[in-house]
């Protein structure tokens, strides 16, 4: 077997076999295939398409590269749960807690924000003290006593990954759905839980810009998690406009507490509540949908989920009480009265980044407190010279920026209707991978 053989393969759109994709993985992962190589074969994959097998198997030897966690001595269902990532996207911090008080056991490893996302590590990091790096046996051990934990993802996880995603993000291979299927799917088969929760996001803040693309990915997703016999869904939800209020990181933190209190935005409850339904249901908790919704709401409203939170927090050494407080330097007003009929989430999450609550490059460093807070959402009237949002930043000087972003991120009108957040679930129904529409 040679590499030069199969990507002459690959080339002719004949299917590789599953020895040919561990001899190009295992191969690249030890340096004896070089970048010139690996990148050819990203190409051919992203013109050519990789079959449901090629992408199992690409999927499984990116896992078998690296390390994978034992959850084995933890008992109890453990879920994992993934975002595809977007705009003040601050769901795992909701519904990590929120899972564990219903007694799932949530291992989570999340990464850092680049560009116009946000990470939940650096959302976590904006709480004085918070540990994001635990030796494993301590997080082990946490989980075993909290039932949930967070931590930063580190690089021994699915190195082929990490490697060829360097490779697809400059050879223009990064946004084909094999590839972004495999690459995240590699990461969260290595965590090992016994189920995976989705939350696939499609619009202009997302990687997927429709649905229709988000379904396609999600099938791929529940495929590749289903063919490794782990429970997997994708909910598939709206990131057009940004998720809640706060985008930035204490921001973010300061309304995912206000949520497990049952008193956020509502529609970051209602993601993470039916997300969380989903999880209820994949651990055999509930029978129902009903059932499972209202458990969770009773969590909320008894202050078992925020308690929780509070647990999480504290045993990974963050002092909650001690959030920074943000510096409020500016408003953006409205121009006219009207309904809010569009909060474009892009030009939010650049008003956001402007300010410093992101990364441009991966070393830049973020300013915890920096962000936007929307004061209304889509569908709400307004009234000329109403504060539509407010800056925080240490960047006074960039202040006009930030506002003309947020001149284009608003659109008010007439029209009060808000568009559906959430459209659907992929799951697995017998032998085949299906989409139920919301009702
Ligand atoms: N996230 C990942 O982990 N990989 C991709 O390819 C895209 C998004």
């Amino acid at each position: 077997m040679n590499m030069y053989d199969i990507l002459y393969k690959k080339r002719e759109s004949q299917p590789l076999s599953q020895a040919e994709i561990a001899y190009f993985i295992q191969g690249f992962t030890r340096g004896e295939i070089p970048d010139y190589q690996a990148s050819a074969f990203l190409m051919a994959a992203f013109i050519n398409g990789l079959s449901p097998d090629e992408t199992v198997e690409l999927t499984r030897q990116m896992l078998l590269s690296g390390d994978m966690l034992d959850l084995s001595g933890i008992g109890g269902f453990t879920l994992d749960k993934h975002s595809t990532g977007g705009v003040g996207d601050k769901t795992s911090l909701v519904l990590a807690p929120l899972l564990a008080a219903a007694g799932i056991v949530v291992p989570k490893l999340s990464g850092r924000g680049l560009g116009h996302t946000g990470g939940t590590i650096d959302k976590l990091e904006s709480i004085p003290g918070f540990q994001t790096e635990l030796a494993m046996e301590e997080f082990l051990d946490q989980l075993r006593q909290i039932g949930v934990g967070i931590l930063s993802a580190s690089g021994d996880l699915a190195p082929a990954d990490k490697a060829l995603y360097a490779l697809r993000d400059v050879t223009a291979t990064v946004d084909h759905p094999s590839l972004i299927a495999s690459s995240i799917m590699s990461k969260k088969l290595a965590v090992g839980a016994d189920g995976i929760l989705l939350d696939v996001k499609f619009g202009e803040g997302a990687f997927m810009k429709t649905a229709e693309d988000a379904i396609e990915l999600s099938k791929i997703l529940v495929d590749i998690g289903e063919k490794n016999s782990k429970q997997t869904r994708a909910l598939i939800s709206s990131m057009e406009t940004p998720l809640g209020k706060a985008v930035g990181n204490s921001l973010e933190v300061r309304e995912a507490a206000l949520t497990l209190q049952g008193k956020g935005p509502a529609d970051l409850q209602e993601l993470c509540v039916q997300l969380a339904i989903h999880g209820l249901l994949m651990s055999g908790k509930c029978r129902d949908e009903t059932e499972a919704q209202c458990r969770l709401l009773d969590l909320i409203d008894s202050g078992a989920a925020y308690e929780k939170f509070l647990d999480f927090i504290r045993f990974q050494g963050g002092d909650i009480d001690s959030l920074p407080v943000e510096k409020e330097v500016g408003v953006y007003r409205a121009r006219s009265s009207g309904y809010v009929e569009r909060i474009h989430s892009l030009p939010v999450a650049k008003a956001a980044l402007i300010c410093g609550a992101g990364r441009q490059t991966k070393a830049d460093c973020i300013d915890p407190t920096a962000g936007i807070l929307l004061h209304v959402q889509e569908g709400e009237r307004v009234e000329e010279g109403d504060i539509l949002a407010s800056i925080f930043s240490k960047r006074e000087n960039r202040i006009q920026e930030v506002l003309d972003y947020l001149e284009v991120a608003f659109i008010l009108g007439e029209r009060k209707e808000r568009s559906p957040l959430i459209k659907g679930v992929v799951c697995r129904e017998e032998d085949s991978i299906v989409f139920h529409p919301s009702k």
